[in-house]
């Protein structure tokens, strides 16, 4: 992992001198395109917390996943939302974000976290190790659209990535909106084809079934066992698998409006 090029126009760039090239994330362009964004999206959540609405839906979610004291990998951390609530219950929790704003913000709001500026799509454990984290965790955790904000290049790289940190018996939650540019049924044949097997699926971080007409998915995976791809085939993991609890149909998504908390009743924010 690197920190972000702040001021770059340039679309792809190289890690290192022989480095893979790594499309930028939609939310780096997204800063580079609006300066005012990170802060903006802090200042809300921070407003939201300050008034006392609900913004630890995915924390309690995780933590009901996870043994006491478990080591959790917030990807995508954004300010802390997540992971900090969850070091407060007593998890380790090492948070990566490409986002320097908001790292430094959660480095304010969670003081002793390890939160660290990177790309997910470079994330290493040899990175983590040389930083202090542990290099293998219990849980990751995506919550709050960080899938949909990743370059689409570098979804199935991200995700092998993810399983790629995991202990032992380790686990994912992923959450994210419909109407965001990347499809369930793209995500569902990523899932399988990086080696993951879906366990779970919601509508929400409040555990109601996901079905066609969910507009937010909440999946858990688990590394797949090779040979069962999806807990469902035989298929190897290199062959994209519609997963059983992706929609069966096409019916159209809808383009906003769909709830980035997945189960609260807060507009979109981000
Ligand atoms: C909508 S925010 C959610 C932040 C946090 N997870 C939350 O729920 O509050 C999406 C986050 O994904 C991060 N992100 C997007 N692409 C990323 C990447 N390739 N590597 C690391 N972080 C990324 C962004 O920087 C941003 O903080």
């Amino acid at each position: 992992m690197t920190a972000p090029a702040t001021v770059s126009a340039a679309r792809r760039r190289r890690v290192g001198n022989n480095g893979p090239v790594v499309d930028k994330s939609l939310w780096t362009r997204k800063i580079e395109a609006e300066p005012e964004h990170s802060r903006r999206f802090l200042q809300r959540f921070r407003d939201m917390a300050a008034a006392g609405q609900d913004i630890a839906g995915e924390a309690r979610f995780v933590d009901a996943m996870a043994p006491r004291g478990a080591r959790v990998f917030d990807a995508g951390c954004g300010s802390g939302r997540i992971g900090g609530p969850l070091a407060r219950l007593g998890h380790s929790v090492v948070g990566v974000d490409v986002d320097p704003v908001l790292i430094d913000a959660a480095k304010e709001d969670y003081p002793g976290v390890t939160w660290l500026v990177g790309d997910l799509a470079e994330l290493e454990p040899a990175t983590l190790a040389a930083a202090g984290a542990p290099e293998r965790f219990d849980i990751a955790v995506a919550g709050g659209n960080v899938m949909p904000f990743l370059a689409p290049s570098t979804r199935r790289e991200v995700l092998s990535r993810l399983r790629s940190v995991l202990a032992p018996g380790g686990r994912a939650a992923v959450g994210f909106g419909a109407g965001r540019g990347y499809p369930f049924e793209e995500f569902f044949e990523d899932v399988a084809a990086t080696g993951w097997e879906t366990q779970a699926t919601f509508r929400g971080w409040n555990l109601l079934p996901f079905d066609e007409e969910s507009e937010f998915l909440v999946a858990v995976l688990a590394p797949g066992v090779p040979g069962r791809s999806g807990g469902r085939s035989s298929r190897g993991f290199d062959a994209p698998l519609r997963d059983a609890h992706a929609p069966t149909t096409t019916r159209p998504r809808p383009s906003a409006g769909s709830d980035p908390m997945g189960g609260n009743t807060l507009r979109p924010l981000h």
